[in-house]
């Protein structure tokens, strides 16, 4: 008999024909709704292998429910909606997508910061809208990208690839981290700072780091108040990184001067959040790796990591380790 694998949102045609080579594979067919919890908790019961993405919380409860399972691969370099530990004491395999995707987010990440410190998104209202009467000499003005500060936070491989792109840019670049990394000093010539010393020297603050608990909330009110007034915040990691009420009240008091936000502590947002009513807020709709190219690379590589583990081979991204 085949094992068993159920992919928990919808994938293209050429990913479920990879996986049906060796496999039974069922699917959840809609595109823009996730699995409902009640129709993962059957699937999973009887499931050798889940596919999975960011939008199944793989809890404790949901992997006691398993009989069979062996590997959780998931369609993402972050893992924060598994619970590792109790997939661990089971001994079921979790696997990611660490390093393909690194490129592709630098990419967002650094063109939000662009958009958000020239305020893009708002000319393309302004013309859109029929706003715009005459060229006039500080219309729609913004921050200078080329030689500023960018501080990042968390120099993981995305963070590298946004440290490369900010030196094309003529920016003084500036990073920390838990441990500090000296060949990256050398290679990219970034520097360390630590936290308060980022924070306060940094024309554009990028938060990159995953999300744990140690770095729950990392950015809140403190924070923001040791930042410059004319700071822009970008953060493309996890929305739960960041106390949304306190960059609110930052935002909206001029503590900073304006960010650009691709994820949010409890996504979807809908219209009616208090951060989209603000001019100097620029959000999207977490699509750092969306890319036609990143997303079929990933897509393939969590199919892989499942027949690797059900042939009895290591995947060849297991988380931790
Ligand atoms: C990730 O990979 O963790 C992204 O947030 C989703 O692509």
């Amino acid at each position: 008999m085949k094992p068993y694998v159920y992919v928990a949102r919808k994938m293209p045609e050429s990913i479920i024909q990879m996986l049906e080579e060796q496999c039974d594979v069922s699917m959840w067919e809609k595109e823009d709704e996730p699995v409902p919890r009640e129709v993962l908790e059957k699937e999973i019961k009887k499931a050798d292998g889940l596919f999975c993405t960011i939008t199944e919380e793989i809890d404790q409860d949901l992997i006691d429910k398993a009989e069979n399972l062996k590997i959780i691969a998931t369609m993402a370099v972050g893992y924060n909606n598994i619970n590792v530990q109790a997939a661990a004491r089971r001994e079921i395999m979790v696997a990611n997508t660490p390093g393909i995707l690194s490129d592709t987010t630098a990419d967002l990440t650094f063109g939000l910061l662009m958009a958000t410190a020239r305020r893009i998104p708002e000319g393309v209202d302004s013309i859109r809208n029929g706003e715009w009467k005459t060229w006039a000499p500080f219309h729609l003005i913004g921050q200078d990208i080329h030689g500023a500060t960018l501080g990042i936070i968390g120099m993981g491989r995305i963070g590298e690839a946004l440290a490369r792109r900010a030196k094309g840019f003529d920016m003084k670049v500036l990073y920390h981290n838990r441990n500090r990394k000296h060949e990256t000093e050398i290679n990219l010539g970034v520097r360390y700072a630590e936290l308060e010393q980022l924070l306060a020297e940094s024309d554009f603050v990028c938060l990159m780091t995953p999300y744990t608990q140690e770095t729950f909330h990392l950015i809140g009110k403190e924070e923001l108040k040791k930042m410059k007034n004319s700071a822009v915040f970008i953060n493309t990691s996890r929305g739960g990184t960041v106390d949304e009420e306190a960059l609110y009240e930052a935002l909206k008091e001029k503590e900073i001067w304006a960010a650009g936000l691709d994820v949010f502590e409890d996504e979807p947002i809908g219209p009616d959040h208090p951060l989209l009513s603000l001019p100097n807020v620029v959000a999207l709709p977490h699509i750092g790796s969306a890319s036609e190219r990143t997303r079929m690379r990933m897509a393939e590589m969590t199919a892989r990591h499942i027949l690797q583990s059900l042939s009895g081979e290591r995947p060849d991204h297991l988380v931790g380790g």
